[in-house]
């Protein structure tokens, strides 16, 4: 019996994008998590000063915001510079074309099929940068609250440009405001990500939930 293949297969992500991707959203849940909860401490234990739950919870939000801080940066690093990469920048061309949004916005209406350039559609790639600026001043900001409750080592290092940044704020409260405001972003955006994820892999029958496990999509051949 001979077997032909229908399909051939594509690496879009290379391991080292699918590991920032799952370690980027792990932090991302526990960052909203136990930011949540320090804004609103509510297991509260007033007859035990030794249980220490609040400590604890910035602690697991510190050691995670450090995570999220290198993971943006090295990501920022890999956009531009990684040869992996280079199918993610080509979506740059996509967006600066009215044709391919036009292309995109009927496809999601079932009008026609995606024909793109590179791995992103113009919606999904302007998305992405604004989650990835979200996420620089989430780092950002978190830094600039850790240097003002740790004043030595690192928070010490970083003093000076953090009374900087706090200045252009406004203040230390618009500061502490906006990075809470900030993290609805990242709930919205979680929700509308992991939809579309599994949406437009039923729609235009192709890998997207798999490929970024995996790392493959998979096109029909001719
Ligand atoms: C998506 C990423 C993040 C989310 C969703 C998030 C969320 C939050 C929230 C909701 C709060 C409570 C604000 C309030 O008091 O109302 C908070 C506090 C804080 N965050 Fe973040 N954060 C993120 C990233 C970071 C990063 C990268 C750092 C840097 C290390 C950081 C450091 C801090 C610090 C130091 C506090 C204050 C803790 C305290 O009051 O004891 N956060 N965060």
């Amino acid at each position: 019996m001979t077997q032909v293949a229908t399909h051939h297969r594509e690496l879009i992500f290379s391991p080292a994008i699918r590991i920032f991707h799952w370690l980027r959203a792990l932090s991302i849940v526990v960052l909203i998590a136990t930011g949540f909860y320090l804004s609103w401490p509510f297991l509260v234990a007033p007859e035990s000063s030794d249980v220490l739950v609040q400590g604890w919870i910035r602690f697991a939000h510190i050691i995670f915001g450090f995570a999220l801080t290198a993971i943006t940066i090295i990501r920022f690093y890999l956009f531009f510079f990684s040869r992996n990469s280079a199918n993610e920048r080509r979506s740059i061309k996509d967006v600066l074309s009215v044709k391919s949004w036009i292309v995109q916005i009927k496809s999601y209406i079932w009008m026609g099929n995606l024909d793109k350039a590179g791995i992103y559609g113009p919606l999904q790639f302007v998305t992405y940068v604004g989650i990835s600026f979200a996420a620089l001043f989430m780092c950002i900001t978190g830094l600039v609250l850790y240097a003002n409750v740790y004043h030595e080592g690192f928070g010490g290092l970083i003093w000076d440009v953090s009374a900087w940044f706090t200045a252009l704020m406004g203040g230390l409260a618009e500061v502490r405001v906006w990075h809470h405001i900030m993290t609805w972003a990242f709930i919205i955006f979680m929700v509308i990500h992991v939809y579309m994820a599994v949406w437009s892999g039923i729609r235009f029958k192709h890998n997207s939930v798999d490929s970024i496990v995996s790392g493959y999509d998979y096109h029909k051949d001719h």
